[in-house]
């Protein structure tokens, strides 16, 4: 079976900066709070009109289509990973497939829903369609619009405050060298905490899928319990992280580049002390872009590579944590 490879990577964030002051304006909180909290100074929002869940997510692919060396008609597959899609149905899978002409190829395209832990997931289903031979050029995106479902109130501050918008993606095709590319994937969930971080409304299971009482009771808005989320974040990362090193053999100290998922900065400190990294082995850009969910990682990802920071024969490390609760890891070999 063939290694499955990361061939190029790609991100988009709207222009619109939004910083900690201008979100002060909105509702009570400060600079201050935001940084000493989460480490955040700004973060991105989409612009209505221009930027779309799936647009933004396009705009990102043809950067790494670019990277990867390979034409738009080359890809056979689209996974694409959000919390926040363009319409309830169908998925915004079908909407990058439209808007990168591949429909006329039928090019079979998937949603995936695990929040934070997006484009570990997809990575990891993209691997196995590799290694298969099913597919040989999969297009993976994590795309999200958070601003346009945050409380801007005082009731929803502690989330609103985390959250970005961005766009980042991925061409995964087969190795050429066995001892390069994707060399371990790791998967986890915990559906007993689905309700700990979450959107509860629109719903499918209540007599009408949305209501006013919805909006005035703020359950269109997500909601957190966020110390319990950051001690599990703390316990899981750390422990998803080593599954992945046991899984192949290798130490903490042969990672040359972990790129955690952006939750908060905090959380990712933490992590690097657990696991006895330096700073410079741990890639974050939270301060700038926020939490942008599934796309943190990649975004976070092309950034790395971009500024020289990972390098040809690197061990790379990608481990996320999120709603659900969801938590994966995966080694690569760069
Ligand atoms: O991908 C996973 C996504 N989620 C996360 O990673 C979140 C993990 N959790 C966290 O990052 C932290 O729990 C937060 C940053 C969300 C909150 O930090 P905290 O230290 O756990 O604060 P807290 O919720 O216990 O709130 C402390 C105080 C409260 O006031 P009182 O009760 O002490 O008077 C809050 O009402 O801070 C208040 N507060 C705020 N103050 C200013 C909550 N949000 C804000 C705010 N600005 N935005």
């Amino acid at each position: 079976m063939k290694r499955a490879k990361i061939a190029g990577t790609g991100s988009y964030v709207p222009e619109n900066v939004v910083t900690n002051d201008d979100l002060a304006k909105r509702f009570t909180t400060s600079d201050e709070w935001i940084q000493e909290r989460s480490g955040i100074r700004e973060r991105r929002y989409f612009t209505p009109g221009k930027d779309t869940v799936a647009g933004m997510g396009v705009q990102a692919a043809r950067i790494a289509i670019e990277r990867a060396g390979i034409e738009v008609e080359d890809i056979d597959f689209i996974i694409f990973a959000t919390l926040n899609p363009d319409y309830m149905f169908p998925g915004s899978a079908v909407l990058v497939q439209r808007e990168l002409g591949l429909n006329a190829k039928a090019v079979p395209s998937l949603d995936i829903r695990t929040q934070c832990t997006g484009f570990i997931y997809g990575l990891s289903i993209a691997e196995q369609f590799i290694k298969t031979g099913q597919y040989k050029n999969i297009l993976l995106i994590g795309s999200e619009i958070h601003s346009s479902g945050l409380d801007f109130s005082d009731a929803g501050r502690d989330v609103t405050v985390l959250f970005g918008d961005g766009a980042g993606a991925a061409i995964i095709q087969p190795s050429e060298d066995e001892n390069k590319g994707i060399l371990t994937t790791h998967l986890h969930a915990d559906g007993e905490h689905a309700e700990r971080l979450a959107v509860l409304a629109p719903s499918g299971s209540k007599p009408r899928h949305l209501t006013h009482e919805m909006i005035d009771d703020r359950s269109i808005y997500p909601v957190m319990n966020g110390r319990y989320v950051f001690k599990f974040a703390v316990e899981k990362f750390p422990e998803v992280i080593h599954e992945a090193l046991q899984a192949t053999g290798y130490k903490p100290e042969d990672i040359d580049m972990l790129i955690p998922h952006q939750a908060n900065l905090r959380i990712s400190e933490a992590v690097r002390k657990i696991m006895g990294l330096p700073e410079e082995k741990v890639h974050n850009n939270i301060q700038r872009y926020g939490n942008t969910t599934a796309a943190s990682i990649p975004i976070a990802l092309h950034e790395a590579i971009e500024m020289g920071k990972i390098k040809e024969g690197d061990l790379v490390c990608l481990a996320a944590f999120g709603s659900g609760f969801t938590w994966g890891s995966a080694l690569i070999r760069w």
